[in-house]
């Protein structure tokens, strides 16, 4: 049921029914909305009953006529033309990782992930296949970039940062967060440090020329050294690998950090008795099939960062994501 639903609402944003609606200054029947996004009008009567369903879109009834109209969540979301649009990260979740899924049982027994069978790949670079294409690499760092639009000035604001003005985002992909870190702090400059794949496309596409304070620089973060900065963001990194690995590429950052700098990491956390929260859970397990990785809960993040040198270790939680801040 909740693989159908996520579809239903994919198939709707796909189709742009959330960006006529958003645009339309009035409620639409089904007829025209399915003239005017080139469907049959039986399949998208069903559609927009099923998200009315989902309280994805609202129904009002006019002479005997169903008159549909976004609801808020759908114009903050998922009209592709919002500027908080989720619909990059749907598209890979869609393409990608339902399809994918079908190898979760193979992980559970083996307790590993799937990359070869998900990708048909031979290697076991979890960033391989996604990078393998222009196109591809651009779905990617544009699906991880939705999340930031949502949640970025919650979690940068959970402590001030305006004591670091020289920044690096470790693992930045498309700089999504890089631009919600300039407008929160203004006197900040940020540099993306990732492969270089990913910051040559970053630089075609995601962020443009008048943000002077963000800057790139392309490496591997395991072999290269790190750009000099008062403060180190690593979101979403660190789920990408196991506990050696994290240790390995946090001990490199705290010898880079400048004394009284730190680290920011951003994660979903799990609770201590692990009991949820859900999204952590959920995505914990779409890891599984990736990569070595796990969301960790705030005790063992704190053994990761106390571990590489990091003290003085702060965390703030968000709706989706926590805030966690070690210092030098
Ligand atoms: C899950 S994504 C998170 C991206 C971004 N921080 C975010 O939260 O949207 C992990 C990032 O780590 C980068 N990455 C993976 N391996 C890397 C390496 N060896 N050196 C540098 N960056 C790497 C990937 O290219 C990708 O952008």
């Amino acid at each position: 049921m909740f693989l159908f639903c996520f579809q239903i609402m994919f198939t709707a944003c796909e189709l742009g029914v959330f960006d006529l609606l958003l645009e339309s200054k009035e409620l639409l029947s089904s007829a025209v909305i399915a003239e005017r996004l080139g469907t049959s009008h039986i399949g998208l009567q069903r559609l927009l009953e099923a998200c009315v369903g989902l309280k994805l879109l609202r129904m009002e009834r006019k002479d005997n006529e169903g008159l549909f109209g976004n609801t808020d969540l759908a114009n903050l979301c998922l009209a592709k033309s919002s500027p908080r649009t989720q619909y990059n990260f749907m598209k890979f979740l869609s393409d990608i990782v339902y399809p994918g899924s079908q190898y979760l049982i193979d992980a559970i027994r083996e307790g590993k992930n799937q990359i070869q069978s998900v990708y048909a790949i031979a290697s076991n670079d979890p960033f391989e296949y996604v990078y393998s294409t222009e196109e591809r690499l651009q779905r990617f760092s544009s699906a991880m970039g939705d999340a930031w639009s949502l949640h970025g000035q919650e979690l940068l604001s959970a402590f001030d940062l305006s004591c670091f003005q020289v920044v690096c985002d470790v693992g930045g992909g498309n700089g999504a967060l890089a631009k919600e870190y300039i407008s929160l702090y203004p006197k900040a400059t940020v540099t993306i440090f990732d492969l270089p794949k990913v910051v040559e496309g970053a630089k075609k596409k995601s962020v443009s020329s008048e943000e002077c304070r963000i800057s790139f620089q392309g490496g591997d973060f395991f072999k290269d050294p790190v750009p000099e900065a008062d403060l180190y963001i690593l979101a979403r990194t660190l789920h990408d690998w196991d506990d050696d690995t994290c240790e390995q590429l946090l001990t490199k950052i705290y010898k880079a950090c400048k004394p009284g700098g730190g680290v920011l990491v951003l994660e979903t956390v799990i609770n201590e008795d692990r009991t949820g929260p859900f999204v952590g859970q959920i995505y914990s397990m779409m890891i599984m099939l990736f990569c070595d990785g796990k969301e960790r809960t705030q005790s063992e993040f704190n053994a990761l960062l106390n571990a590489a040198g990091f003290k003085e270790i702060q965390s703030k939680k968000g709706n989706n994501y926590g805030a966690i801040l070690g210092r030098k």
